[in-house]
């Protein structure tokens, strides 16, 4: 299954600009009342800033990851087995998995159908998976001007982490979604200033392959808009509001009436 780009490129920077251990805690902290306890897998688990709070919480963690530099630096984090590997094949066995976790990744595989597919064979019936989606900003005047530059690079289809792209692949495979919740987690304060250097860095995954005339296009006036905002090194709130779906596996069917 294809998935778009490697994040070996933003691998050393990754965890400074999304929020580091604190959002890990912050999603641990969210998501533990709903997923049940035991043998928990992550599905591209970077460098290990969610697994590491879900194993401090007790669960044994197995993460997977397609990009080997990022899953040394989980390496070096979590304690738990680590798997360089597409999500599309899990070496798990069949129904022995509790809880699967999949934060901020959906939306970077072509194939979500076969995803759940998979997760839902490795996951025992009453097992939980949680989809946590990619988020918005909290209203301010940096989230003004990157929201309309990123809908205008990815347009207005909807994103294959989205209840309206999920629900309807998930129950064919078994899972049923049974909470739809809303989390806040922290990112680090950002200035206008860091924000237009992140975003001429490229280190959003949705900025790697954006050809030169719609750089020109789209990306160059919001970075020129970036840094004429008044006060521009004075950090904006840090809140990223984001969108938690908690999908169950179904109970296995006997067959008897
Ligand atoms: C945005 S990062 C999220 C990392 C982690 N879940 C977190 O929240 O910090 C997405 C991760 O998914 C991995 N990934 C993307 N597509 C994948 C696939 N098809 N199979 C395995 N890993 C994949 C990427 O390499 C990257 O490390």
């Amino acid at each position: 299954m294809a998935s778009r780009g490697s994040f070996d490129r933003v691998a050393d920077r990754y965890d400074e600009t999304r929020g580091g251990e604190e959002r890990g805690r912050a999603v641990a902290a969210h998501l533990a009342p709903h997923l049940p306890p035991g043998e928990l897998i992550e599905l591209g688990v970077g460098t290990g800033l969610i697994a590491v709070a879900f194993a401090d919480r007790g669960w044994r963690v197995t993460g997977f990851d397609i990009a080997p530099a990022m899953l040394a630096r989980a390496a070096a984090r979590v304690p738990g087995r680590l798997v360089l590997g597409n999500v599309s094949a899990l070496p798990v066995r069949d129904a022995t998995v509790d809880a699967a976790l999949a934060v901020h990744v959906l939306h970077l595989v072509d194939e979500p159908g076969a995803v759940l597919s998979e997760v839902a064979r490795a996951l025992r019936p009453g097992g939980r998976l949680a989809v946590v989606g990619t988020g918005q900003p909290e209203a301010s005047d940096i989230s003004d001007l990157i929201g309309p530059m990123a809908r205008a690079l990815v347009g207005d289809r909807p994103r294959t982490d989205e209840p309206a792209v999920l629900a309807p692949l998930a129950g064919p495979v078994g899972l049923t979604l049974v909470e739809d919740l809303e989390l806040r987690t922290p990112a680090p304060p950002t200035t206008p200033t860091a924000a237009a250097r992140l975003v001429e860095d490229r280190l959003w995954s949705s900025l790697w392959d954006v050809p030169a005339d719609q750089w020109a296009r789209v990306v160059e006036p919001a970075i020129g808009a970036l840094r004429r905002l008044p006060n521009p090194d004075q950090p904006r709130p840090g809140i990223v509001v984001v969108q938690t779906l908690i999908f169950e596996k179904d109970p296995v069917r006997t067959g008897r009436v």
